[in-house]
């Protein structure tokens, strides 16, 4: 049971999110930790383990694409870790919580970093995934995306079945720019949002770590979630501290409460 003073915390972000007219959830790598996927930064992230991967993936990339669909298919190291558990992974307690959030009308909108699907598979309707999704194939010429059973691998890089150009996964590499699409579509999200759920991020990456700080900029409320303080506490008016695959679910249960649902 939380303590009295998570309690008025939890009734705090509850009434902040009832008010709100437009509340957007911005999620990371701390929301899929409960579904064994391990994070990047902090304790046993995955950079924190290995060291931040080179800057020029996308260079890389390009420079050579097979190499890179070779890699792709047969990692090591860090990525391999990664893999393993992505595959492996189902939603937790935490993604189920913002389906119902969005099933209530309370939730407008999920923008994630996450690349895991767990929030569609978990049944979120409106997710913009700003770094992509892993079980996805983007083509860098016409920008069109594929499911990736869709695609044969047998000849690398693969190429677009509608304009030719070179298939790439649709997971956003680093110092690959963010597709034109998905990041309007978190614009215009962010843009509206007059309540920000910021959960198991420690919002340092960019552009998504700008979009909580766009919200507090107009004067809009932040509500952390996160077992440990981050860059963006002392921009929130509530952290609520803990997995959220325990607060998130107890959130619900209390807007449940209030609604009398
Ligand atoms: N519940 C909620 N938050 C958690 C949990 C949990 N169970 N466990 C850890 N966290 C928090 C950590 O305290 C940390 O603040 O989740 C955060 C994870 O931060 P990062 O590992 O930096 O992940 P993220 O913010 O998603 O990284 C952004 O960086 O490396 C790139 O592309 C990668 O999308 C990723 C981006």
């Amino acid at each position: 049971m939380p303590t009295d003073g998570a309690t008025d915390d939890i009734e705090r972000a509850a009434d902040l999110l009832l008010r709100a007219r437009h509340v957007v959830a911005l999620t990371g790598a701390g929301l899929s930790v409960e579904s064994g996927i391990p994070p990047f930064r902090g304790p046993g992230g995955l950079w924190t383990k290995h060291g931040e991967p080179p800057m020029n993936g996308y260079q890389r990339f390009l420079a050579d694409p097979a190499q890179a669909w070779r890699e792709r298919l047969a990692p090591s190291g860090p990525m391999r870790e990664l893999w393993k558990t992505v595959q492996a992974a189902q939603p937790n307690p935490g993604h189920h919580a913002l389906v119902q959030l969005e099933a209530i009308g309370v939730l407008g909108c999920v923008i994630t970093q996450n690349i895991d699907n767990l929030h569609r598979a978990a049944g979120s309707r409106r997710v913009a995934e700003i770094h992509g999704n892993a079980l996805l194939i983007r083509c860098i010429g016409c920008a069109r995306r594929f499911q990736r059973d869709e695609i044969p691998l047998e000849d690398l890089p693969p190429r677009c079945p509608r304009c030719g150009g070179i298939l790439k996964s649709d997971t956003v590499s680093f110092g690959e720019p963010i597709p034109p699409d998905v990041l309007a579509e978190c614009f215009a999200e962010s843009d509206q949002c007059d309540c920000m759920l910021v959960a198991g991020t420690s919002a340092t990456v960019y552009p998504a770590a700008q979009f909580p700080l766009d919200v507090r900029q107009r004067g809009g409320a932040l509500i952390e979630v996160n077992p440990y303080d981050t860059e963006l506490t002392p921009y929130c008016a509530v952290s609520l501290r803990g997995p959220s695959g325990t607060v998130l679910p107890q959130l619900v249960t209390r807007i449940l409460r209030v609604r009398g649902l």
